[in-house]
């Protein structure tokens, strides 16, 4: 099983001090930061675009992951690749030609990771598994922070990372969703390695430093 890690997303960060929040969750020992774009068609909300990107370059040296919730993502990933994110997601649903989306995210030298929605089954991932560093399992509807964890995404989970280790795939299974101390031991128990986590940690009455703090002792065991 890869390394677990921890990956703040910004999406419930204190926008009006977006750098100090991506800084406090460095210094809290957090892994990756997480820039939630979103673009009102593919989900029904709006978000970031590059700029955010660019500026969370400039706030810390953790790699950034781009999650476009965006319909046809390969128009902007060479946009979200030059404004500084190391690994690009894109949802199996929003093209029609994935795998040469996941070509080009590749050719421009970033990670690439595919992302499947709750009612998006594990199978849909059968010819594009191999290709992909990444899957990102969506354990809400995207399109909002602080949702409530989908149970039902868990044997989805466990499938996913089944497909890989059936494939000889040494792969990241990234989750995405109502990932809080409660949740988190059960995504790492059916799989999953990478926990992108909002509200449980931006919005943490605790602060940040504690959530993180508290999410990674939650899944130690
Ligand atoms: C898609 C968004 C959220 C966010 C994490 O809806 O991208 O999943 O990252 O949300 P919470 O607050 O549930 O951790």
């Amino acid at each position: 099983m890869p390394k677990i890690e921890i990956v703040p997303s910004i999406l419930s960060a204190d926008l009006t001090r977006l750098g100090e929040q991506v800084q406090e969750a460095e210094s809290s020992s957090a892994d990756r930061i997480q820039v939630d774009v979103m673009d009102g068609q593919f989900v029904p909300n709006i978000t970031f675009g590059p700029l955010v990107v660019e500026a969370v370059r400039r706030s810390t040296g953790l790699p950034i992951e781009a999650h476009l919730m965006i319909i046809e993502p390969e128009r902007y990933v060479a946009e979200f690749a030059s404004a500084g994110a190391d690994v690009i997601i894109v949802h199996q649903e929003a093209t029609p030609h994935l795998h040469r989306a996941i070509q080009h995210i590749h050719h421009l030298g970033k990670k690439a990771g595919v992302a499947i929605n709750p009612s998006t089954p594990a199978a849909m991932l059968e010819d594009i598994l191999g290709d992909v560093d990444s899957v990102l399992v969506m354990t809400v509807n995207p399109g909002f922070g602080g949702q409530e964890f989908i149970a039902e995404t868990l044997p989805k989970i466990a499938r996913v990372r089944q497909m890989m280790v059936e494939r000889g795939l040494e792969r990241d299974i990234e989750v995405d969703g109502g990932i809080g101390m409660a949740t988190a031991p059960l995504v790492v128990k059916a799989g999953a390695n990478l926990l992108v986590a909002g509200a449980s940690v931006f919005g943490s009455k605790e602060g940040v430093a504690a959530a993180i703090h508290r999410m990674r002792e939650s899944v130690r065991s």
